[in-house]
């Protein structure tokens, strides 16, 4: 297991570039299980999790091939209908395939994903959407048996704001008779970029990026290339390491509209920012003042960005509030923050941070993908040395995160290979 060794204390200086997202490509990915043929995903970031769901898809006999960052994908020969445990205990969003696996092949066994790291993360609207759209599902020990002939269009209506239960049921209303609603549908960008990809594949789908989208189903589609969007969380976790660090730093080849909370949020905590098409600069002030979030589904305060603002308002001048709507248990990084002196007491889903005049380097242990890089952000902040232990939960979502902050004049090294 590798671990990072920081020495904190250095200012961030120059440009870094972003790569595709990871929740995109998750999404795109199984996608290419609707219709037969050969697919290229361009701007696919070489992540752990990606790896994963090239392994799930290969097991079910297509061929994923890796050329830089595209990847090249040919389903011609899908020959089993199975996500097996091995696959979903590593990543949740193996659950992917079941919605094209029922649309195109009419059947799909796919293990339930346990709970996470921070708490138990259900996949019921998953399935009472599929069920709506005709599909027999069954749990048999640990399993989704999902069945159906075709498909048929209904009315889904959330109850909660889901990105995976809303990119599921577009794959699999795609293929379905009739005209298919969803309503309080999630609006993140990686939804925005499936349904493009879908459309670019023969399907009819309106009110993209809205709440309300309508699909006419069709009866086949057809292969397509497309480009994997931005990483919104990696542009957000650079320029939160460029706020924490006195930083001067240009986040470059990121999508600013998508990182629209984010950036005014900065903004209160006192960033000088100079927005383009597709970048932002950070100028960091010399005392980062207390900002309150609170995160709620896209276009709000990601939840994937709540530990790293944690780290940040743990050296803001005064206190501040930070709540997470979406996962009440996602606050493991909080007594490890502790460790390097940070102020934070967690009253059920809300840290309140006082800031400090400084964090000061410790062990530390990573214990999920975003808990991770808050961890890394506060060491590169945090006078003296840092190890953060476990870092494999970053090589999920990160790429060359280490090699990335280097760049930007961090001192951060990774240790491999030994047992910690
Ligand atoms: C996706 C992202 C993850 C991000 C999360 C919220 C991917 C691969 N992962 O996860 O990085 O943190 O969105 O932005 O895109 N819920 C239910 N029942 C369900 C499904 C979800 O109750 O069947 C709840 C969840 O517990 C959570 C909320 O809905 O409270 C939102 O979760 P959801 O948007 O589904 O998250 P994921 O798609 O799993």
């Amino acid at each position: 297991m590798d671990k990072f060794i920081i020495h904190g204390g250095k200012n961030l200086r120059g440009t870094v570039s972003i790569g595709g997202a990871k929740n995109a490509s998750l999404a795109l990915m199984p996608a290419t299980l609707l219709a037969s043929g050969k697919y290229e995903l361009a701007n696919t970031p070489d992540l752990r999790d990606v790896f994963t769901m090239s392994k799930l898809l290969q097991s079910m006999g297509v061929t994923v091939e890796r050329k830089d960052h595209t990847l090249h994908i040919n389903t011609f020969r899908v020959n089993k209908f199975e996500a097996p445990y091995e696959h979903v205990k590593k990543m949740r969003a193996s659950i992917y395939v079941l919605g094209p696996l029922v649309a195109r092949y009419g059947k799909a066994k796919v293990s339930l994903p346990g709970g996470c790291a921070w708490g138990p993360r259900p996949v019921n609207l998953h399935l009472e959407a599929l069920k709506k759209l005709g599909a027999k599902i069954e749990l048999d020990r640990g399993y989704i048996i999902a069945k159906a002939r075709r498909l048929k269009a209904a009315r889904i209506v959330f109850n909660i704001s889901s990105v995976g239960a809303t990119g599921n049921t577009l794959m699999a209303a795609v293929l379905a008779k009739g005209t298919t609603r969803i309503e309080n549908a999630a609006m993140e960008p990686e939804i925005i970029n499936l349904a493009e990809m879908l459309v670019s594949m023969g399907a009819k789908i309106g009110g993209i990026g809205t709440t309300t989208i309508e699909i006419e189903g069709v009866d086949a589609l057809h292969p397509a290339h497309i480009s994997t969007i931005p990483d919104r969380i990696e542009a957000g976790t650079m320029l939160v390491a460029g706020a924490l660090c006195n930083g001067k730093i240009r986040v470059e080849n990121c999508e600013p509209a998508h990182l629209s909370a984010l950036t005014a949020r900065l903004d209160d905590a006192g960033m000088k920012l100079s927005v383009g098409s597709s970048f932002i600069e950070l100028h960091a002030p010399k005392e980062i003042l207390p900002v309150a979030v609170s995160t709620a589904p896209y276009p709000g305060f990601p939840t994937d960005m709540q530990a790293q603002w944690i780290a940040l308002m743990a050296i803001a001048k005064g206190s501040s509030t930070v709540t997470d709507t979406i996962y009440f248990d996602r606050f493991k990084h909080i007594p490890e923050l502790i460790r390097l002196g940070a102020n934070i007491e967690l009253n059920e889903n809300t840290a309140a941070i006082k800031g400090v005049k400084k964090l000061i380097g410790a062990k530390v242990m990573s214990t999920d993908l975003r808990a991770s890089a808050a961890l890394i952000l506060a060491g590169l902040r945090a006078e003296g040395e840092t190890e953060v232990l476990r870092v494999y939960h970053l090589d999920r979502g990160y790429e060359a995160i280490e090699k990335k902050l280097q760049n930007l004049g961090a001192d951060i090294k990774r240790v491999a290979g030994e047992e910690f």
